[in-house]
């Protein structure tokens, strides 16, 4: 699907993978709108990428359909790409038999809340305005691609939350493929493994952190980089053959119970 002058929203857009993601496709011709809650990188990305900044918290529908609007104010909007999130680690119950340690069920509604529900309502609003583009010279009128995690599959301790919302965004991408599927817009979701951004902190501890985790990798024994998953975002988005699927983009990685 050719991206040139069309317009694409990338939420979670101010910060690593997102941000890879709308610097390709800046590159590759498209008009973007990063849509986060980071005014201050999201600005500044923007404008080194010939984009705009639209403020928007994933939880709003409001905040979304402004983005929207803005999107195809810009050229026919052809591409989505679900980027927002945030990780959480918090087990199931406590060790002393209370019912108050038990894991938060607010925390559990907030990362459900923008890691699924926050995809979901971006989703089905940008697709609606997908439906009303001409074709492409190659058939497609959009294409979206959602960010989930290998947490989807091999969730660890302390990852109930987070895979859960993963775990639905793995789940939907069939379904809204084939919904959309009468409308010519793609839906395809990654699965990233451990990717060297700032969702693991930053500074001199995150960076010990990470070393120690990209050991765990299984060949190249190191992070991913923001770039590398922004690759697969591009190829998604691009190749018109690619439907339905999920990719895990993750150096071989099975993640272990902790
Ligand atoms: P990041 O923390 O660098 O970027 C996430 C961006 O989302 C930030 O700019 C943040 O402001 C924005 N955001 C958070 N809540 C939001 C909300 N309610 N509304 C709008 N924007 C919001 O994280 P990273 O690593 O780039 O993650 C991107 C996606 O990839 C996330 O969905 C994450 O769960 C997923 N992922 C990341 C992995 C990694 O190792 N970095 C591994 C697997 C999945």
């Amino acid at each position: 699907m050719e991206i040139t002058e069309a317009s694409a929203i990338v939420t979670g857009g101010a910060s690593g993978i997102g941000a890879a993601a709308a610097r390709r496709l800046a590159a590759g011709g498209a008009r973007v709108v990063v849509a986060d809650l980071n005014a201050e990188k999201g600005e500044a990305l923007a404008r080194k990428i010939g984009g705009v900044y639209v403020n928007v918290d994933v939880t709003d529908t409001e905040q979304i359909e402004a983005a929207v609007d803005k999107a195809v104010e810009l050229g026919p909007l052809r591409v989505l790409v679900n980027s927002a999130g945030i990780g959480s680690a918090q087990r199931t119950i406590g060790k002393d038999g209370e019912f108050d340690s038990a894991h938060s069920l607010d925390l559990y509604k907030k990362v459900v809340g923008i890691n699924l529900i926050g995809t979901f309502d971006t989703l089905r609003l940008a697709a609606t305005a997908m439906s009303r583009n001409e074709p492409t010279g190659s058939g497609d009128r959009g294409a979206v691609v959602n960010m989930a995690s290998v947490a989807a599959f091999d969730g660890q301790i302390g990852q109930a939350a987070y895979s859960s919302s993963k775990g639905g965004v793995v789940g939907m991408t069939l379904p809204v493929a084939r919904d959309l599927s009468a409308v010519g817009v793609r839906v395809n979701t990654i699965a990233p493994g451990l990717i060297e951004t700032p969702i693991y902190g930053e500074g001199p501890e995150s960076e010990q952190f990470k070393a120690k985790l990209g050991e765990s990798v299984l060949f190249p024994k190191r992070l991913g980089t923001p770039d590398e998953l922004a690759s697969m975002v591009l190829e998604l988005v691009t190749n018109s053959y690619m439907n339905a699927e999920v990719v895990r983009v993750d150096g071989g990685i099975r993640m272990p119970p902790k």
